[in-house]
């Protein structure tokens, strides 16, 4: 069997974006244009990476993006009046509140007063209640959305398999589960964190390993069966002297190690993050074709 096969996000983002294009440009015939507005509080330097980009992607494919840019110091009742506002403006779409968030202003407050119709995050409970009952009315949040779609293109057979997903956070480990618990997905799924007492017992019994804690290389090959299919959902900074951000970018996967493991396996970067922004794309095409009715 061949080892340590590469997922190619970059290649699979490109054909979700095209799909996305195409069905945006059938909107715009029909007199809409999807619009996204990010809303981007303070000036935390990733956080401004990634606004950039989503709204490049937006651009390419179509999609009209706003970006709108808050001080630091933004209370949250004048973040609350702006998303009343974005809720009531029928250009808008789709909107997406970047966090983290000042210490001021509580998420959870924010995210529930995005009209659940424009949550293309899909954080808000309504959405998270959806996903988890399984209907496809709610939007998926984009990054477990994306690794689905990695699955399914790659034909990874989750029928019945163990799939191990590490990391319960409320972007990623919990609506990935979520998703992977529905019928005709099919698997079996455990949901490892901070305190599982041994988490090598629990990936390597996995068919399918889902990293999405945050912590370089925690995920190492003797933790992984042979033949598994490892996604790496991680990114993080760790500091190269070689490198010309004095940082490079590394999972939470040691890719070299599990690579000769694994059947299967994500890169990072080029694997999990390329797929997270289509899936928004794909989001935000989906609220303005529900728009249209
Ligand atoms: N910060 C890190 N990931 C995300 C995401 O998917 N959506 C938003 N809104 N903020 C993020």
């Amino acid at each position: 069997m061949t080892r340590g096969a590469l997922i190619d996000g970059v290649a699979l983002a490109k054909k979700v974006r095209e799909r996305v294009a195409a069905d945006v440009a059938g909107l715009k015939a029909r007199g809409l244009t999807p619009g996204l507005t990010v809303v981007l509080v303070g000036d935390d330097p990733a956080s401004a990476v990634y606004v950039r980009s989503k709204g490049k992607a937006s651009e390419e494919v179509g999609i009209h993006s706003d970006t709108i840019k808050l001080p630091a110091s933004t209370t949250q009742d004048e973040l609350l009046t702006l998303i009343d506002r974005l809720n009531a403006d029928r250009s808008v779409h789709g909107i997406l509140v970047q966090m983290p968030l000042p210490k001021q202003i509580d998420p959870d407050t924010v995210i529930r007063r995005i009209d659940p119709a424009k949550d293309v995050d899909g954080f808000h409970p309504v959405n998270v209640g959806l996903v988890l009952t399984g209907s496809t009315e709610g939007y998926a949040p984009c990054t477990p959305a994306g690794v689905m779609e990695m699955l399914r293109e790659y034909g990874v057979d989750t029928r019945g398999a163990n799939v191990v997903v590490i990391g319960r956070s409320n972007i990623v480990g919990k609506p990935m589960a979520s998703l992977l618990v529905q019928p005709g997905v099919d698997a079996t799924v455990t949901v490892c964190h901070s305190r599982t007492r041994d988490l090598a017992e629990h990936t390597r019994r996995a068919d399918v390993i889902v990293a999405a804690v945050g912590r370089a290389n925690i995920v190492t090959a003797d933790m992984v069966r042979e033949g598994a299919v490892v996604i790496d959902v991680g990114m993080n900074r760790v500091p190269d002297a070689a490198a010309p951000r004095g940082y490079r970018l590394v999972g939470d996967v040691d890719f070299d190690g599990v690579k000769d493991v694994a059947s299967l396996i994500t890169p990072v970067p080029g694997g999990v993050g390329p797929m997270t922004i289509a899936m928004l794309l794909q989001n935000t095409a989906r609220a303005a074709a529900r728009a249209l009715g």
